[in-house]
């Protein structure tokens, strides 16, 4: 009974908080990677990166910190953006063959994406089309990740996103979290502004669509309003000065700290259709993020003013004599001008997009975004759906 009550009321839902068992973060912090690998009691080492960390030596500096330990490492370097399934395949085939004891995934969230799901399928049967989904991963091998970018905080959320059929598929499970995140923001300073940019924007609509969350609370709204200041006050630097280690520093930790936010409320009607767009427009999750999260933020107003008033003034809106719905009004435009002025698209539209295609869209998210669904706090329905995607085609909120 009652939970049967608490299941309805958002305050009374039990909070199950999920962490990495370990976090380790600051500058050339990556060093300790070896010794961090060795206390897990490692010997085989399973590397895998993406062909850019590969290049930039991240993955051989890597490679030499495991080896002063006395742990053999094989590098995978094959990851692509919004990975295939097909990869995970490959790693499967290679984390078998080799004995690993340990996987390492170096990279932006879809390298980490792809170490995390290598180590569910280097400690479990089958295939890994066998675990996704809610709750179905209950052990994985040791897992180390440190990311390059900063705004995925794949390196310490408990979900990985992996293409299927030219679908993404969501696996959640408290046991996907690594045993080590290694944040090293000297990593992210080569990340090019465009990037940045999709990164910063990533990173804020997982601050902003958890605070939206009918699951959000006192805890996760700590981080997410910390992680939204930090991001207002040094995105534009990160994205003009990419040398700027402070700005850098911020930005890593911003994204790092909203991953126990969303781990524990999901996200809402933002990442619902920037899912889908990634599938349809083979965008760069980040970039899906930064169109999408304006109209996400104005969808939501007539239930959520006040948050998102406080969402403006922690960015550092001016919000002086406005009320709650101006103010909120005010931080969905300033988020699109940022989109605008870091050069992405703010519109559907403008992505060759054709009006009559919105009908699919709705549609697809109606059939997909099931989850983002049922966590955002204004129901969604058809109607109010095709309004959505109708103004994001427009570029009017
Ligand atoms: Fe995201």
């Amino acid at each position: 009974m009652i939970e049967e009550i608490a299941s309805k009321i958002p305050l009374l839902k039990p909070i199950k908080a999920i962490f990495p068992s370990s976090v380790l973060f600051g500058v050339g912090c990556i060093e300790s990677l070896g010794e961090e690998a060795k206390n897990l009691g490692a010997s085989r080492a399973l590397l895998i990166v993406d062909p850019v960390v590969a290049k930039l030596g991240v993955a051989e500096q890597a490679k030499l910190s495991l080896e002063k330990q006395q742990i053999s490492v094989e590098i995978f370097d094959g990851v692509e953006p919004e990975p295939h399934i097909e990869t995970v395949h490959k790693t499967t085939q290679i984390v078998r063959r080799g004995n690993f004891d340990i996987v390492v995934g170096i990279g932006g969230g879809s390298t980490m994406d792809v170490a995390k799901a290598t180590s569910v399928v280097a400690a479990n049967p089958g295939t890994i089309e066998d675990y996704i989904g809610f709750g179905k991963v209950k052990r994985r091998s040791s897992l180390i990740l440190s990311p390059t970018t900063a705004g995925t905080g794949s390196e310490v959320s408990a979900f990985f996103v992996l293409t299927k059929d030219g679908y993404k598929t969501l696996t959640f499970s408290p046991k996907v979290p690594p045993d080590v995140a290694i944040i090293d923001p000297m990593l992210t300073i080569t990340m090019p502004p465009k990037v940045t940019a999709g990164s910063g924007f990533d990173a804020l609509s997982h601050a902003i669509e958890s605070i939206l969350s009918v699951d959000s609370n006192e805890y996760t709204e700590m981080f997410a309003f910390k992680a939204i200041e930090l991001i207002g006050k040094y995105f534009k630097t990160a994205f003009y000065q990419g040398w700027n280690i402070e700005a850098r520093r911020a930005m890593s930790m911003a994204a790092f700290i909203v991953g126990f936010a969303f781990s524990v409320t999901g996200l809402v009607i933002g990442h619902g259709a920037a899912m889908r767009l990634g599938e349809v427009l083979h965008l760069p999750h980040g970039e899906a993020c930064g169109l999408c999260l304006p109209y996400a933020m104005e969808f939501n107003i007539p239930v959520a003013a006040e948050k998102l008033a406080k969402v403006a003034e922690v960015l550092g809106v001016d919000t002086r004599g406005l009320s709650h719905e101006e103010a909120a009004r005010k931080a969905a435009k300033t988020v699109k001008s940022l989109v605008e002025e870091f050069g992405l698209k703010s519109s559907l539209k403008e992505y060759g997009v054709k009006k009559e295609d919105i009908e699919k869209l709705v549609a697809d998210f109606l059939e997909r975004s099931t989850a983002e669904i049922k966590w955002n706090p204004r129901t969604i329905t058809k109607e109010n759906l095709t309004k959505f995607y109708e103004k994001m085609w427009e570029g009017n909120i």
